[in-house]
């Protein structure tokens, strides 16, 4: 396990970044999974400005998505497809029929997972899977209590995600279930990033990086990955013994 810490959320951002772009570069048609919410932000600001100086070339890259609000379009303020399409897709050359994110709308879910299952499948896991964490330490929308055995599925969201999710909207958004990768995807991955900052995400690392393997937190799951690195700034660090 590799646990490293910044002292600023751009320093964090800025180095999971180049570890990246050091990727792409050795491997350009590397299979990645880049999570929606707030933590990703700086880290793909970065790749995109890298992007612009010529730094990384995204065109060979498959991307597959980590999760989504079921029934949030993606054209709805708050949906990952938007927030990534507009801070990323949009904004660099990775081609359209690389991009692979969950069709929240589809009237078969069902077959949506089905589908993304057999993508990963076909691509034999991730190169990387970059990962945030949220409050209740779900990854992706794998929620506490999830069955770490399951790979895509709609789950219905914790308490939790469905008030802090409330942030991504503006106006108040009933968010009852989610459709996302599973933990066996996630761990399918030859390379993990867990990106967390932020005081109040400290507690939630503690117990994810010191604290028992079980699924009332799903991200300490990650422990169980031989090659799992946890980018975080000095703030969710704080409480790491
Ligand atoms: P955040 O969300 O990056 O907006 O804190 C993380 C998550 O819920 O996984």
């Amino acid at each position: 396990m590799n646990v490293h810490v910044y002292d600023t959320y751009e320093e964090m951002s800025k180095n999971a970044a180049e570890e990246i772009i050091s990727l792409l570069n050795s491997k350009p048609n590397s299979v990645l999974c880049i999570p929606g919410g707030d933590t990703p932000k700086e880290m793909l600001s970065y790749l995109v400005q890298a992007y612009k100086l010529g730094r990384v070339d995204f065109s060979q890259a498959t991307f597959i998505g980590l999760d989504d609000w079921v029934g949030v379009g993606p054209e709805d303020i708050g949906s990952c497809q938007l927030f990534l399409n507009s801070n990323f897709f949009h904004q660099v050359n990775a081609k359209k029929e690389n991009i692979h994110l969950f069709d929240t709308m589809s009237e078969d879910l069902e077959n949506e997972c089905k589908k993304k299952d057999e993508l990963v499948e076909k691509y034999g896991g991730f190169d990387l899977m970059i990962l945030g964490i949220g409050m209740n330490g779900h990854l992706g929308f794998n929620e506490p209590g999830v069955d770490f055995g399951l790979k895509s599925h709609v789950i219905d969201l914790d308490e939790t995600t469905q008030s802090v999710g409330q942030k991504y909207f503006e106006e108040k958004k009933e968010l009852k279930q989610g459709i996302t990768l599973g933990v066996k995807h996630l761990l399918n991955s030859r390379t993990i990033f867990l990106l967390a900052n932020g005081e109040k995400k400290a507690e939630i690392v503690k117990a994810t990086i010191e604290g028992p393997v079980t699924n009332t937190n799903p991200a300490s799951v990650l422990q169980q990955h031989e090659n799992i690195h946890y980018y975080l700034d000095q703030k969710a660090a704080s409480l790491l013994g």
